[in-house]
């Protein structure tokens, strides 16, 4: 695996004439804040050296290298989900990838489904801790001590730095956003309503498909994250439980401005 790393960050690096620290992952729906940045390359997945390819219709899969918020990013647009087939070794290589071209902050966005009574379709969660409860563990098998400890801490697993940032930066735009727990499962099927009970009780407000792999890998490598969801749909009221990929992605999308807002301030703050 470390040759395969090595194998694809040599080919992107010939790409990368400056540094690069800001890495961002663009979840379902907000794939265009894709176009507030000044890219420089879009190399699709297809001709990166063992990287995955993305299946799912509305993902579109490209490594975007430019300028976001007065600073060097790069963007994956498009993301490798766990229920797609992916091992945890793929949904995760292109974290490992980016950590070994020097990115040291990562941004993560999702959509996911408000499971606090409290969120309303079209908000905008900070995720200020998750859980896991997807089957697999990335981190399972041997471990690679070049990337980082066998028993990695997950306390902070969402820099405190970094929320803080956002809180501020959102107060400023007047862009409301909740904090809370981000609880990931497999998927695809959504959760029954029984599901998204039993996820309330032990505590997540917000469930989704993605994220989680991805941030423990980069805390493995000690990578500062930041994690934001779109909240698609409620979950609150057991009667009115529709949840449906259509309407996940057009609530994703009304939110974009905000988000690609929110994100570009940060990011001009660091
Ligand atoms: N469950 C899981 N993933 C999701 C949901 C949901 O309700 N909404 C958007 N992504």
């Amino acid at each position: 695996m470390l040759e395969k790393i090595k194998k694809s960050s040599q080919f992107i690096a010939s790409f990368l004439k400056e540094e690069y620290t800001i890495g961002i992952i663009l979840g379902t729906g907000l794939g265009e804040l894709a176009s507030q940045i000044k890219i420089r390359y879009a190399i699709p997945y297809a001709d990166i050296p063992y990287f995955p390819i993305s299946t799912v219709e509305g993902h579109q899969g490209k490594l975007l290298i430019g300028e976001f918020g007065g600073k060097n990013i790069l963007a994956m647009q498009g993301r490798f989900h766990f229920y797609e087939g992916y091992s945890m070794q793929e949904v995760t290589f292109p974290i490992r990838v980016m950590h070994t071209l020097g990115i040291k902050t990562l941004f993560v966005s999702n959509a996911a489904g408000g499971v606090n009574t409290s969120y309303r379709m079209g908000d905008l969660m900070l995720i200020r801790d998750h859980i896991n409860l997807f089957p697999e563990h990335p981190l399972r098998g041997k471990n690679f001590n070049e990337l980082g400890p066998r028993f990695p801490s997950m306390t902070e697993a969402y820099s405190p730095r970094l929320i803080q940032l956002a809180e501020n930066c959102g107060k400023q735009l007047g862009i409301s956003l909740h904090k809370g727990v981000y609880a990931g499962l497999q998927g695809p099927s959504f959760e029954t309503p029984a599901e998204y009970n039993w996820i309330r009780i032990i505590g997540g407000d917000a469930v989704g498909m993605s994220t989680i792999p991805e941030i423990i890998v980069a805390r493995h490598m000690d990578m500062e994250c930041f994690g934001i969801s779109v909240i698609t749909n409620s979950t609150a009221n057991e009667e009115e439980i529709k949840t449906n990929h259509e309407e996940v992605q057009e609530v994703g999308n009304q939110a974009q401005p905000r988000m690609t807002k929110l994100l570009e301030a940060m990011i001009r703050a660091l």
